[in-house]
């Protein structure tokens, strides 16, 4: 007679295979699960998936090392990680992880099936998160060669990015709502001039922009955040357009004066505002 093999055993196997993984990532130099206060947030972002996947990046020389929490989101958490440059030398790098098992996983699938170039992606939970990995890589890339500022990403694997980290001895650039340097017409010029840049040049709208998703370093403004950024064909692509203005105008009322959200979408777009 066959018996079926109960829970527990399929629970040990994993067990054993995430130990098994963290043993591989130890002798790289890798600790991930020997922290016991960080236990919670290691144990829900750290599964099985995503500790293969920090294995690889490990093994590809795309970082050396895994720090400190940098940020918890809802989506994904924020973390540092040690690079080492082509010269040779330690660098610090930002790890995004996409938690496998997010929270918000509806409206990444809307984002994701509404832009061509991620329409024909499987649709499995998995396959969703990866490929909005892919996506945040792949508009960070983007904004790059338009020559935005935003951070340069150096590599994805499934639910991981690895780039640029933003920021100065180790402490993040202040996002802009907690910090906004000099002139606030300067800093309202320059954010409207990032929207219009990202459009016109990048042919990209950000999708999520505020003054969470800005960080201002000493060169200037730099855009963050750009899983969900869509192409001007996405259906909805001038509502997030506008939203993004409208986010940012928000923002700078109660400190300089603002132009009608309308008129700079006109100036951007360079017709009336309407939905597809
Ligand atoms: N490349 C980076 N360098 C330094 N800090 C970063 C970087 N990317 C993100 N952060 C920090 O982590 C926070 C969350 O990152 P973000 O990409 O906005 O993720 P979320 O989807 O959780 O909002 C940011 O507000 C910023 O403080
Ligand atoms: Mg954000």
């Amino acid at each position: 007679m066959r018996s079926t093999p109960k829970p527990r055993d399929h629970h040990h196997e994993n067990f054993d295979r995430i130990e098994r993984l963290d043993r591989k990532l130890a002798n790289l130099g890798i600790k991930i699960r020997k922290d016991e206060d960080s236990w919670k947030v290691t144990g829900e972002v750290f599964d099985e998936t995503t500790l293969f996947a920090l294995y690889k990046l490990v093994n590809k020389k795309v970082i050396s090392s895994m720090g400190g929490s940098i940020s918890t989101g809802k989506e994904a958490n924020v973390f540092f990680a040690g690079r080492i440059s082509i010269s040779g030398e330690e660098t610090g790098a930002a790890a995004k992880i996409y938690r496998i098992r997010t929270g918000n996983f509806t409206a990444m699938s809307e984002y994701i099936l509404g832009d061509p170039r991620f329409s024909n992606i499987r649709h499995t939970h998995k396959d969703i998160i990866f490929a909005w990995t892919k996506k945040e890589y792949s508009n960070l890339s983007r904004i790059q060669d338009a020559g935005i500022s935003g951070p340069e990403p150096f590599a994805f694997d499934r639910n991981i990015l690895i780039m640029e980290f933003l920021g100065e001895n180790g402490i993040p650039y202040p996002q802009m709502r907690q910090h906004l340097p000099g002139i606030p017409e300067e800093r309202y010029a320059e954010s409207i001039g990032l929207i219009r840049d990202l459009y016109q040049k990048a042919r990209l709208i950000h999708g999520d922009l505020s003054e969470y998703n800005i960080l201002t370093g000493p060169g200037g403004l730099v855009l963050i955040d750009m899983a969900q950024a869509v192409t001007p064909e996405h259906p909805k692509a001038y509502s997030f357009l506008l939203r993004d203005i409208k986010n940012i105008n928000r923002f700078f009322a109660t400190k300089c004066e603002t132009t009608d959200e309308r008129e700079l979408f006109r100036s951007i777009v360079g017709e009336e505002f309407f939905e597809i």
